[in-house]
């Protein structure tokens, strides 16, 4: 059986990071994987339900930090985990680099409360903490994500942030960029489509998970 593989998908909101994801997932398919698509907040019942909340509710920032920990405790513990064991490709939209990038970094939350709640939530039973293999981050501007926003849907508590919120939020994703280069690859998402698609080819090219990556 090959093992697990766990990719994330991470940027600002109008970053375009969704768009990719079904890509990534077809390439892997194609490849004769089983592809596990989700995302966070959700995943699970419970965690689609906290998710509603989180997204709509008016909350003070730990509400709102434990919140998004308590959908991903249960989300690893009902999909990610079993999924990772039976040698899937879990794909997810979003996970702890947004918590630290939004509640870290935008709403200022103590961000060595936010590692602890990490090693707590996401503890392995060899005692190591679950990390994803590799994290695409789909880096934008934040000037031009807000005007990418500004045609979309009605906002939700998240989307209708000011775009200074944004720009803090992306310089937590930098941040956490630099401290697990390992993992993270930094896609230039202020491109067209097609080129954004080309660097994300070639961030799964990079790796051997892909042989020949035809994606
Ligand atoms: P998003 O992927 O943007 O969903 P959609 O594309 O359907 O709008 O995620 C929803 C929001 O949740 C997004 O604004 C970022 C926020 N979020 C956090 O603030 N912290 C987190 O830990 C996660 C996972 C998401």
């Amino acid at each position: 059986m090959q093992s697990g593989l766990f990719i994330t998908f991470e940027g600002i909101d109008g970053a375009g990071k969704s768009t990719h994801i079904g890509a990534v997932a077809d390439a892997f398919r194609r490849h004769g994987r089983t592809v596990r698509l989700t995302r966070e907040p959700g995943g699970t019942p419970l965690a689609e339900k906290l998710r509603e909340l989180v997204l709509n509710d008016p909350m003070d920032p730990l509400t709102e930090a434990l919140l998004m920990f308590a959908a991903r405790r249960d989300h690893l513990q009902q999909v990610i985990e079993p999924a990772l064991a039976a040698g899937e490709v879990v794909l997810c939209d979003r996970f702890t680099d947004a918590t630290f990038a939004y509640q870290g970094h935008g709403r200022g939350f103590d961000l060595q409360v936010l590692s602890l709640l990490e090693a707590w939530v996401q503890a392995m039973p060899d005692d190591t903490v679950r990390q994803p293999d590799m994290t695409l981050w789909f880096d934008l501007p934040a000037a031009v994500a807000a005007t990418r926003l500004a045609s979309a849907r009605v906002p939700d508590r998240f989307e209708a942030q000011p775009q200074v919120f944004f720009e803090r939020v992306s310089a937590g994703y930098a941040a956490r960029a630099a401290a697990a280069h390992h993992r993270f690859v930094r896609i230039d998402a202020h491109q067209p489509l097609e080129r954004v698609a080309d660097e994300v080819r070639a961030a799964l090219a990079a790796r051997t998970w892909l042989p020949g990556a035809g994606a």
